[in-house]
Formats: C-alpha cells, sequence, structure tokens
C-alpha cells in the first residue's frame, strides 16, 4: 500500500492515510487502498478501529480536487459512489471505529470521521464542508451524516456557507466527543479504544448494530432490532462469565470473543 498504514497494538487496529505531501486528500487511489484495508480487518482479533491521518496538520483535507477538477457528470458521480462505497463499509464495521481528527477535516476529510463511531480532535482540528465554494455538493455522504449528526439546521449552515469549524465549536455542536492537545491524540484516542476493547466484543458489536440499524427506521421496527441483538448476547461464553462472576461476586475473566 502507497497511501495507507495498518498496524495493531493489542486488539486496537490503526489506520493511517498517509499521503502527507497532498495533507492526506482522498484521489481514487488512496479510497481503493482504504476499501481493501477496511476489507481485510478481521473481528476475530480487533476489537476497536481508530482512524488518523498522517503528520500533525492534516486528518484528510478532503477528495483530491485535482483529480475532481476535469472530471464529467457521469464521472464526478461515479467518483462519489467510490467514495460513499468505502465510507459505508466503514460506518457498518462490525467493530467500533475512532476518527482520531488531527487537523483539517475538510470536505470528504469531515465526512470520513462522519463514518466512525466516534470523532476525538487535537486543538487544531478543523472540520469544514467547503465544496459548495467548488460548485460542487458534499459527495461522499456529507448532505446526509452530517445533519443526522449535529442536526438540520448547522449541517446547512456549514454547508451553505463553507465556514470552518474550530475544535471548541465542535465540541459544542457534538460533532466530536472531546478535543486534546495535539500531542495526546493518539495516546487518549488509544486508552479510549482500548477501554472499548476490554468489553465483551461480541456485545459491543450487537450494541453497534443496534444502534446504527435502529437509528433508520421507526420506534417499534428499532426495538424489535434491539431485542434481537441483545436476545443474540445469550449463551455465549463472555456472558456466562460475566454475569456468573456478578452472581459470586468476583470479576470476570478476561471476555473471549466467543
Ligand atoms: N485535493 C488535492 N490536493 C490538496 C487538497 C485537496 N483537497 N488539499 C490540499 N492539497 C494539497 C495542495 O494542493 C498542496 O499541494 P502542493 O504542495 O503540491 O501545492 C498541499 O496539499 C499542501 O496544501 P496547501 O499548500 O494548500 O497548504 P495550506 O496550509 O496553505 O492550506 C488547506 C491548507 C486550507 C487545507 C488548503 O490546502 C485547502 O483549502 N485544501 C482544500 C480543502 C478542500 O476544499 N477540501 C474539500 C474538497 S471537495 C470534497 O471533499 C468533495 C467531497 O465531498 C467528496
Amino acid at each position: 500500500m502507497e497511501y495507507v498504514k495498518y498496524e495493531k497494538k493489542g486488539f486496537v487496529g490503526i489506520l493511517t492515510i498517509n499521503r502527507e505531501k497532498a495533507l492526506n486528500a482522498l484521489n481514487s487511489q488512496v479510497l481503493t487502498e482504504l476499501e481493501q484495508t477496511v476489507d481485510s480487518i478481521s473481528v476475530e482479533d480487533t476489537r476497536c478501529l481508530i482512524i488518523t491521518g498522517a503528520g500533525e496538520k492534516s486528518f484528510v483535507a478532503g477528495a483530491d480536487i485535482s483529480e475532481m477538477s476535469t472530471l464529467t457528470k457521469a464521472e464526478g458521480k461515479a467518483f462519489g459512489e467510490k467514495g460513499n462505497t468505502v465510507f459505508r463499509k466503514i460506518e457498518k464495521l462490525p467493530i467500533p471505529v475512532i476518527a482520531a481528527v488531527n487537523g483539517f477535516a475538510l470536505g470528504g476529510g469531515c465526512e470520513l470521521s462522519l463514518s466512525c463511531d466516534i470523532r476525538i480532535a487535537s486543538e487544531n482540528a478543523v472540520f469544514a464542508q467547503p465544496e459548495t465554494g467548488l460548485g460542487i455538493t458534499p459527495g461522499f455522504g456529507g448532505t446526509q451524516r452530517l445533519a443526522r449528526t449535529i442536526g438540520i439546521g448547522k449541517a446547512k449552515e456549514m454547508i451553505y456557507t463553507c465556514s470552518k469549524v474550530k475544535a471548541d465549536e465542535a465540541l459544542s455542536l457534538g460533532l466530536v466527543n472531546a478535543v486534546y492537545p495535539s500531542g495526546q491524540l493518539m495516546e487518549e484516542c488509544l486508552k479510549l479504544a482500548e477501554k472499548i476493547a476490554r468489553n465483551a466484543p461480541i456485545a459491543v458489536r450487537a450494541a453497534k448494530k443496534a444502534i446504527n440499524d435502529g437509528m433508520q427506521v421507526d420506534i417499534d421496527s428499532a426495538i424489535a432490532i434491539e431485542a434481537e441483538q441483545f436476545g443474540g448476547c445469550f449463551e455465549t461464553e463472555d456472558q456466562k462469565n460475566a454475569m456468573t462472576a456478578f452472581c459470586e461476586k468476583r470479576k470476570p475473566e478476561p471476555f473471549v470473543n466467543k
């Protein structure tokens, strides 16, 4: 892989968009490598994924503007579909995904972070959807996920005005869960990922599925989805281990993902 780096720390996967010279902008090759890496992640040995960008300046500065500059309508649509396919795969990964937003998260970069479950930002992070200033709309899910995350009014304001949102404002909008100094960002994201990884993996995955699938449907269908996921956790080794330990007033054994 030229533009995507993947490493493991225990049960945590760390995926880095590694195109620092272009502030990690997403061209077709980056998207292809991102998709291949996401496809290769196994829930057998990975319990949480962190996505970040190389360097201290930028998470991802958007889709590649030079590549997009000469596209036809049909090619533009296909490029949008390519990005959307990859980002939907990230959103649907069974394990939780944390975006470690280390600087610019513009256009496709903001959209990439929105396809993750949780966004944690460095103090120098800047979010924006600058597309209407480039003569296009957000094209990798921004018109949909931004409104679902921060509400329709603020999302429309960000998209219509292209305004930049700094880390502290992103925190107050609920766009990010926490903000840390740059030097501490990865350490804090790893702490969070490891905290997630200590809980029963089958239950964490079931909770993600229940939340994500349930948010797309009416409340009656949503609680039926929850019941299905809740029921599916019973008779697992981890459920028996944890509940028996509680009843016996002791700590459970580490979870085994079975
Ligand atoms: N596409 C292609 N190249 C990009 C890029 C992008 N989105 N963002 C930055 N780069 C490149 C620059 O062209 C430059 O390359 P060269 O050194 O070869 O000239 C390099 O990265 C460094 O960038 P700057 O010199 O511009 O750095 P800066 O510190 O002066 O500015 C910035 C940083 C404010 C992020 C500025 O680069 C910028 O505005 N980038 C574009 C941001 C943007 O508009 N993103 C949205 C793209 S549209 C989109 O994403 C559509 C979608 O929804 C799918």
